[in-house]
């Protein structure tokens, strides 16, 4: 097969209509563990992330939550070709660039572009911002003599001023450097960004302030955001839809207010949970659900539903069977055998999703009954 980024095809309008931006299809990603001193053998994988399949479409904020560790990073730098999946396939803008090379991605490569989370990392304290935002442009190609215009203009772009190209990066505030970040990524003129925990480092006030440059310039330029978070509270009002991950899968994806409203997946209401509301009362009111325990060593995820070790409502076939990806009304999908906040009316027009892991069981989620608790 060509190394090179498949020819395009019509992009996939989705359900909802808007043309597929990024479709990621069964994709998984394991790190092999090596052993031994003289030759190296991979002794077992970490599965960072396991059989995900989603789709973004263009102008939409998808945001990416769950606990460290779950994949969350692993995914966000697989599906902009950083590291290379395992298997599954992926398609940008409708071309295939699963097996692309470094040359087959160059048409594709300025067009993704990542935000950090620790934008004092990932910029070069030796060089003054004028530069750091030069080297992209030159990459797109800008003349030599529109350089220092078009980083001003970026600057301007993200709120900061025009005079601040001379200032190297210490000079600046958290906020400030993550504004850095995202005109540097804004400098490729992409079409999606994938901003990995882009306010977690960063004082409540100021994340709002980041969010709201976000929502502009993503109204402004027509950008799609894949947008990842450790934390429910962070992504609700800036995302169109949630999915949910733990140790590598996806446990849920929803329309965001839906997630809030009706969570379906027992992970996802004990991370809605954990959120304090401002009301102290209310809070103190509030059931808060525990997950106890850590979760399991993804080198040895357990059998069946990876949630199992620590979910209140396991039963026997969640020790044995992968749940499938159950599609209810609204495009709401979760993989859980024993749903939340669902009727039977409601289990019985769902549909298994193609979203569904591969080698997910082929049963219908079922309630479960009253008195069944863990260990039943
Ligand atoms: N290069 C690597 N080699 C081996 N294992 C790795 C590598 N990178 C990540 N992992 C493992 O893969 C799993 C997922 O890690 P990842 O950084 O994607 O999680 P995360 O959800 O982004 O966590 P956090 O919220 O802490 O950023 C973890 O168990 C991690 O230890
Ligand atoms: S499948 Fe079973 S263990 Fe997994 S979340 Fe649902 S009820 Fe809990
Ligand atoms: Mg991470």
């Amino acid at each position: 097969m060509s190394a090179d980024v498949t020819t395009p095809a019509a992009a996939e309008p989705t359900a909802r209509g808007r043309k597929a931006l990024l479709e990621v299809e069964h994709v998984t990603q394991w790190f092999p563990v090596k052993s031994g001193i003289v030759i190296d053998r991979t002794v077992a994988n970490v599965h960072a992330v396991d059989d995900v399949s989603f789709t973004l479409t263009e102008g939409e904020t998808l945001g990416l939550v769950g606990e460290s560790g779950c994949g969350k990073t692993t995914l966000s730098r697989t599906v902009l070709k950083l590291l290379n999946p395992t298997t599954g396939t992926l398609r940008f803008d409708g071309r295939d660039i699963t097996k692309a090379n470094r040359r087959g991605m160059r048409p594709v490569r300025r067009e993704m572009q990542m935000v950090f989370q620790d934008p004092f990392a990932s910029l070069n304290p030796r060089k003054r911002v004028g530069q750091i935002l030069q080297t992209p442009l030159k990459q797109r190609g800008v003349a030599k003599d529109q350089l220092q215009k078009d980083a001003a203009d970026l600057l301007d772009r993200v709120g900061l001023r025009r005079e601040h190209v001379n200032r190297f990066p210490h000079e600046f505030s958290g906020g400030q450097r993550q504004r850095i970040g995202i005109a540097r990524a804004l400098a490729m003129q992409p079409k999606l960004i994938v901003l990995d925990e882009p306010v977690s480092a960063l004082d409540v006030s100021i994340q709002a302030q980041i969010i709201n440059l976000l929502e502009e310039l993503q109204d402004g330029l027509g950008l799609t955001y894949l947008f990842v978070a450790h934390d429910l509270s962070v992504v609700r009002h800036v995302s169109d839809r949630i999915a949910v991950m733990y140790l590598g899968k996806i446990m849920e994806l929803s329309p965001a207010e839906e997630l809030y409203d009706k969570p379906i997946h027992p992970y996802t209401q004990a991370l809605l949970s954990a959120i304090p509301v401002p009301d102290p009362r209310e809070n103190r009111a509030r059931e808060r659900i525990v997950v106890s325990g850590e979760p399991p060593n993804p080198i040895n995820p357990p059998p069946g539903c990876v949630f199992n070790t620590r979910c209140p409502r396991a039963t026997d076939v969640c020790r044995t069977v992968i749940p499938p990806l159950t599609e209810y009304a609204n495009g709401h999908q979760a993989a859980c055998h024993h749903p939340l906040n669902v009727t039977a009316e409601e289990i019985a027009t769902s549909i298994r999703s193609d979203a569904s892991p591969k080698l997910a069981g082929d049963v219908v989620p079922d309630l479960v009954p009253a008195g069944v608790t863990a260990g039943s």
